[in-house]
């Protein structure tokens, strides 16, 4: 049984295989939480289960960013006091959570005295030692993220003279904090730990980040321009700098610097979940304070893409924030977590769209998993007295048998392995193939007909293979959808989680004679409601003179490509293709990669700094070997000729809408 668990340990590798401690970021208590926020929280949640059904001392936080800018400028606006405004914004995660079935077992939220004791206790400590500095400081500040920034951080178009009015320009003393001391020691632990971040592109993109000088770290803010924070314990004209403050949660949690028992249990931390977005204050900020306070690293910070709608950022001026809950009520919570699960490649972008949902849904769990579920059942109640039915010995001898369990055994391993790989996509994907090879098993051994025989073991043996066949993929499913699979469990005469590990490798755990309560219909199939469709135009007959036959494109199918501008930042050759370049673009702040066709026609150094036209929310593509997620448009004469549509007019920047 050790054995089995040590040997189940993911991913991460623990520093006791028998612990595992997994957080998420703590969300702005401001924001409405969507689908990113409901995303990593599942994701913990998947891992976590994950751990506790194998025995391991686990531990799940989450919880909430509380202080800011922009909580007190919210709780003016409302004319509440700060407190009372986050007292009542946190209900709508706690209540999300608890929809969602997510069970994090602590929820930490930065105005709680347990944390700002704690960040207040770091400061002092580290301003004893020398780890923390005032000094004057003179530039630029950007209101909306609350950060400083330098002048090649302006948008483009602006400059010193000439200011965006979220940016202003200020002098102030301030407290930094020695961070630049660390940079060495920094490069040096990313090298020689590669599991400290991942995925590797994103260890690769912070040790890039690494490469320039690292500047001490301002840790303030005074008072008189931000009052809600946590006031510095050597200086009450200031507050601390929110990330200095919200990082510092995951120790706090977990008993730093007021349990050391509880701490030593639980840090270092297993897995930090992030999004992108938040890759370097967690993977420069927080090892470098850590450091300074002498505290063990974490094993590994991990990075996962973004959830895009129509290819681009959810955003509440698009008016596309995708709202879990709104898919949750239609489709049910564990259909919601499957397909989070199962779409997005971990470190990868993904593509939120309903079409993609309800396919993933009638395919994967309506026709597959539920189909088989209530073939096997209804065989069962019909035919077996509704009660376990008893196998021969052989039963899983026989050939056909054989070929299915060693299916469902590979998802055993995969399942297994994935989950060690964070790639929770492919475990699901495993276990799918075992439920479509049980399909194909029920439809070649037809019990159906075995049932009209007069000697029915035939029939209980297809019965029972297809049955412990479903009690595996459930134990392998239920972190992903604990409700569902606990449902379909007891169905199936079986606890409502694995018992013991073990039993994922061995058959015959389903005891003969059990009696089944009656079986359900686990997933209803989705109806999309009807909407009435206008008759299309009919596309004329035959051909008009020097125009070539096209079909008519509707309004509406134009409407869904979403043409933007996008600057070229970089462009190189693929290997091996002497036709295609692989551009680096931004697209209003957001990196993509496309390939293009267009190596004949541009010299990959004569490229950047165009603006280019792209689709921008085209499916992504692997063209030889390599991501491309959009497709420029240029206009071409045969394969002589080709020209970028591009703009020169600075007024049409990077993400300018094109149609
Ligand atoms: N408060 C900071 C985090 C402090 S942690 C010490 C913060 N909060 S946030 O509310 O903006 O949440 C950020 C996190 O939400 C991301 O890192 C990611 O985990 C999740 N997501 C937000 N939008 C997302 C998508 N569109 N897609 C996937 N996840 C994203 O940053």
């Amino acid at each position: 049984m050790r054995e089995l668990r040590e040997k189940c340990v993911m991913g991460v590798r623990l520093m006791n295989a028998d612990r595992f401690y997994v957080t998420t970021p703590i969300y702005y208590v401001n924001d409405k939480p969507h689908i990113g926020h409901a995303y990593t929280t599942m994701l913990a949640d998947t891992l976590a289960r994950s751990h506790r059904l194998m025995g391991h001392d686990t531990w799940f936080l989450t919880g909430t960013d509380e202080h800011g800018q922009k909580v007190q400028e919210a709780a003016q606006k409302r004319g509440v006091p700060e407190q009372a405004h986050v007292d009542e914004l946190v209900l709508r995660f706690q209540e999300l959570w608890t929809r969602l079935e997510i069970t994090h077992d602590d929820f930490i939220r930065t105005t709680q005295p347990r944390h700002s004791r704690i960040v207040q206790k770091i400061l002092q400590d580290l301003f004893d030692r020398g780890e923390i500095y005032k000094a004057d400081y003179k530039g630029l500040y950007d209101v909306k993220s609350e950060t400083f920034i330098t002048e090649k951080d302006l948008p483009d178009g602006c400059t010193v003279d000439n200011l965006p009015d979220y940016v202003k320009e200020i002098e102030e003393s301030n407290y930094f904090f020695r961070m630049s001391n660390y940079q060495d020691w920094l490069i040096k632990h990313i090298e020689e730990n590669p599991e400290f971040i991942q995925p590797e592109f994103r260890r690769n993109e912070t040790l890039g980040f690494l490469r320039k000088e690292l500047s001490d770290l301002c840790i303030s803010r005074p008072k008189s321009r931000l009052a809600w924070g946590i006031e510095l314990p050597f200086d009450e004209d200031y507050v601390t700098y929110v990330w200095f403050d919200a990082l510092v949660n995951y120790i706090s949690a977990v008993g730093y610097g007021s349990d050391d028992e509880a701490f030593a249990r639980r840090w270092p931390c297993s897995v930090h979940l992030i999004g992108k977005d938040i890759l370097t204050t967690h993977t420069v900020y927080w090892p470098t304070m850590l450091k300074a306070m002498g505290v063990e690293m974490p094993k590994t910070i991990f990075a996962h893409g973004w959830w895009l709608v129509k290819g681009g950022k959810m955003s509440k001026s698009d008016g596309n924030v995708v709202d879990p809950l709104d898919y949750a009520d239609r489709f049910g919570v564990d259909a919601l977590r499957y397909f989070l699960m199962a779409e997005m490649s971990l470190g990868q972008d993904a593509s939120f769209t309903e079409e993609a949902f309800i396919k993933r849904y009638n395919s994967d769990l309506v026709n597959d998993l539920g189909n088989l579920n209530s073939r096997v059942l209804k065989m069962v109640h019909t035919h077996c007295d509704s009660k376990v039915p008893q196998a021969s010995a052989d039963a899983f001898a026989e050939e056909q048998a054989v070929q299915l369990w060693s299916k469902v055994q590979q998802a055993v391993e995969e399942a297994e392995k994935q989950l060690e790989a964070l790639r929770p996509d492919l475990g699901v994907a495993a276990v799918l193939e075992a439920i479509r090879e049980a399909n194909r098993y029920i439809g070649s051994r037809a019990p159906w007909k075995q049932a009209k025989e007069e000697d029915k073991q035939p029939l209980y043996d297809t019965l029972v293979v297809a049955m412990e066949s479903l009690r595996v993929c459930s134990a392998l499913l239920w972190p992903v959808m604990p409700a569902k699979m606990e449902a379909l469990r007891s169905m199936l005469g079986a606890p409502a989680t694995e018992a013991e590990p073990a039993d994922l490798r061995r058959s015959g755990v389903l005891v003969p004679g059990t009696d089944l309560p009656a079986a359900e219909g686990l997933f209803p199939r989705y109806q999309p409601p009807k909407t009435e469709s206008k008759p299309q135009p009919k596309a004329p007959k035959g051909k008009t003179e020097g125009v070539v036959d096209i079909a008519e494109c509707s309004f509406d199918d134009f409407a869904k490509l979403q043409l933007r501008v996008a600057e070229i930042k970089a462009a190189e050759k693929v290997e091996g293709a002497d036709k295609l370049l692989k551009l680096q673009l931004d697209l209003n702040g957001e990196a993509r990669q496309i390939i293009a066709g267009i190596a004949k026609h541009y010299a990959p150094e004569d490229l950047p700094g165009k603006r280019i036209v792209i689709i921008a929310n085209l499916a992504p593509a692997t063209i030889r070997g390599v991501e491309s997620r959009g497709m420029l448009l240029a206009a071409s004469k045969g394969k002589k000729k080709l020209t970028l549509i591009t703009t020169d007019d600075p007024d049409f920047a990077s993400g300018a809408k094109v149609g």
